[in-house]
């Protein structure tokens, strides 16, 4: 039998559905690829906490404080899961945390949009959980094992995420004229930047194949979008709101919603830096970083007496 290469080896392996765990041999360009990718996906579990995070001391009654500080709590486990998954590729936590600092790795364009009111709450959960979701399931069967593993848990958090916003909007919506309009603001805000957090068109999105075929993504970015409209159409309807987009139709042929044309020139303004509030954003998470020195400091303190006493014994 002809020896297989390495390479050859690794695109069987995968083929088969097969897990690729830390210490197997994969190609550098899998290793870049999943580093990018999970350390973008932890940034923006962490940022993701702070539109929301303005809003708890704001939310209308204990029950509700207490159900989003458990959300935002959720999502910075989540930011810890995938830091950790980021780690078993041979990049430290440090080096991914001063690459958000300095602005130079990316995260989830849609945080950097405003939360003005009550109903923004309602909508992150239903329309930004609801398209993470949507993204991250089939993260679940993702090649690489431990960012599979940690996906699993994510996404049963992130249905809870998703239900608690469509619930907040629910009991908006059943109230006075005004709460209504404030929900339909909500979701005239929010719809087109969910729409955006697929990505860009298959078109425009040059490692897709390679990613599909590494069994990173099963999906592309087209094909999550049209779900999630398929999905999300209805449950506006029962809301008794209007989504923002004259062409939205269903067309009987295709057994899908056609859509309107995404405005991508806004996407990629406000990923270069200059949405509504990126560098509020980034004010903030260094802010809490410094903030945290000393959390940082003592636990090293701490670990290293832990040692020198263990030595002694
Ligand atoms: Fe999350
Ligand atoms: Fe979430």
């Amino acid at each position: 039998m002809e020896e297989m290469n390495l390479l050859d080896r690794f695109e069987a392996y995968v083929a088969d559905n097969k897990k690729v765990e830390p210490k197997d041999w994969m190609p550098d360009a899998y290793r870049k690829t999943l580093i990018r990718q999970i350390s973008q996906h932890a940034h923006s579990e962490v940022v993701g906490m702070l539109p929301e995070g303005n809003w708890i001391s704001r939310a209308p009654s204990l029950k509700r404080k207490a159900i989003l500080l458990a959300k935002v709590q959720d999502e910075a486990g989540h930011g810890l899961y995938l830091y950790s998954a980021a780690e078993t590729l041979g990049i430290d936590r440090d080096t991914l945390i001063e690459e958000l600092l300095s602005g130079k790795a990316k995260y989830s364009s849609i945080f950097n949009y405003p939360t003005l009111n009550w109903a923004d709450i309602g909508a992150i959960g239903w329309l930004v959980d609801g398209a993470a979701i949507m993204n991250q399931v089939p993260l679940c069967k993702c090649s690489y094992g431990p960012y599979a593993r940690a996906m699993v848990r994510v996404c049963k958090e992130e249905s809870f995420h998703q239900r608690q916003g469509y619930q907040i909007l629910l009991t908006i919506t059943q109230g006075t004229a005004e709460q209504k309009a404030m929900a339909q603001d909500a979701l005239n805000r929010w719809w087109w930047p969910s729409l955006m957090m697929f990505g860009p068109s298959d078109a425009d999105s040059p490692h897709s194949a390679t990613s599909m075929r590494w069994k990173i993504k099963h999906f592309s970015n087209d094909e999550l979008r049209q779900r999630f409209v398929d999905m999300t159409i209805p449950q506006a309807e029962i809301l008794g709101l209007t989504v923002p987009d004259k062409d939205l139709k269903w067309n009987e042929e295709r057994g899908h919603y056609d859509f309107g044309a995404i405005d991508w020139e806004e996407f990629y303004n406000v990923i270069k830096g200059n949405g509504p509030c990126n560098k509020e954003r980034l004010a903030a998470r260094r802010k809490a970083h410094e903030n945290g020195a000393w959390v940082r400091e003592a636990a090293v303190a701490h670990a290293n007496k832990r040692a020198a006493k263990t030595k002694a014994a």
